[in-house]
């Protein structure tokens, strides 16, 4: 089943289209990189996705189910913009506030789950403004699970943390969706990071899905090449087009793709008189996918 389906959705904020007739599909158990630039419509998206905000127009469909139905309402945990916290209370006071509000039965015990869940259970009595960025979005993240969500949804949860805020946001979600079984949708324009966590990703661009994609389509899709740094790059680039399908020229290096080896390389140039002074295998990463697949659409008449 899909946790999320959503089919031909739009949202105008008067003449301004912030949604146009968007399709979205988010497997179960699936981590979700919602990407695109800013002002491309994924918070708006995902305000809808909460029950934050009303379409103009579309269906969506939850775990099979209409996003009217109450069952489905409250299998939504969503942390879009920063916590609602109090700053001079405790992570822990802020959690039981939460647990209240929401009449949770046994809140201690899933508060200091959700805590732990987190990695936030050594830090449960600092004071909610001593808490990092990084800290605070996973207080956000465990006042979320305190409802027990089969959908999380994450509105740029890694803008602005550092690296190793970054890793253990990665962790967590990782946690998330293997232990609680959770389906993550997590917006963000940090495509490096999403790499490393997402299992689907869907591209949007002026409000319109230009994209969906497996983490193992994008794979396929993002092809190794070898990295060359000759010393002549001009004579280097004139011989290997003859010999390769394909050779583009990015700042000091070619890349060759196909079936190339670093040594068949090397060894071809030096053979031909040039010099080599680096040579890797790399990957396309998604951030040049991804920006390759937004040139592309720029000419697009919309
Ligand atoms: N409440 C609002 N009123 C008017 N325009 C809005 C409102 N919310 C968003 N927009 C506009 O809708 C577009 C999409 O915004 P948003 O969904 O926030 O994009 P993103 O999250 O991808 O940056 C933007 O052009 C934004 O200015
Ligand atoms: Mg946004």
């Amino acid at each position: 089943m899909n946790a999320v389906e959503i089919h031909n959705l739009s949202k105008f904020f008067g003449q301004k289209k912030a949604v146009s007739g968007l399709d979205m599909v988010v497997p179960e158990g699936a981590i979700y990189g919602f990407i695109g630039e800013n002002g491309s419509g994924k918070s708006t998206t995902e305000k809808i996705i909460c029950g934050l905000m009303r379409p103009n127009n579309g269906q969506i469909k939850l775990f099979g189910k209409d996003l009217s139905d109450e069952d489905v309402r409250h299998k939504i945990g969503c942390l879009i913009e920063t916590p609602g916290c109090f700053p001079n209370l405790s992570v822990w006071q802020n959690m039981m506030i939460q647990a209240a509000n929401i009449s949770l039965r046994n809140p201690k015990e899933k508060v200091a789950e959700a805590l732990k869940l987190v990695r936030m259970e050594g830090s449960a009595s600092n004071k909610f403004r001593n808490c990092s960025l990084g800290m605070k979005q996973r207080v956000g993240i465990a006042m979320a699970l305190l409802g027990n969500p089969a959908l999380l949804i994450l509105d740029e949860p890694i803008n602005g943390l550092d690296a190793d805020g970054i890793r253990i946001m990665r962790e967590v979600l990782t946690d998330l969706t293997l232990k609680k079984k959770c389906s993550v949708i997590i917006s963000s324009h940090i495509l490096g990071e999403l790499e490393k966590i997402a299992t689907h990703y869907g591209i949007i661009r002026r409000g319109k899905m230009i994209k969906q994609v497996t983490a193992e389509e994008l794979e396929r899709e993002c092809p190794k090449y070898v990295a060359i740094k000759p010393l002549d790059l001009n004579s280097a680039e004139n011989l290997l087009s003859e010999k390769y399908i394909k050779v583009t020229r990015k700042d000091n290096f070619l890349r060759i793709y196909g079936d190339a080896s670093p040594e068949e390389t090397v060894n071809y140039l030096f053979k031909h008189g040039i010099k080599v002074e680096e040579v890797t295998t790399e990957k396309i990463s998604l951030e040049e996918y991804y920006i390759d697949l937004m040139k592309k659409g720029e000419n697009e008449i919309w």
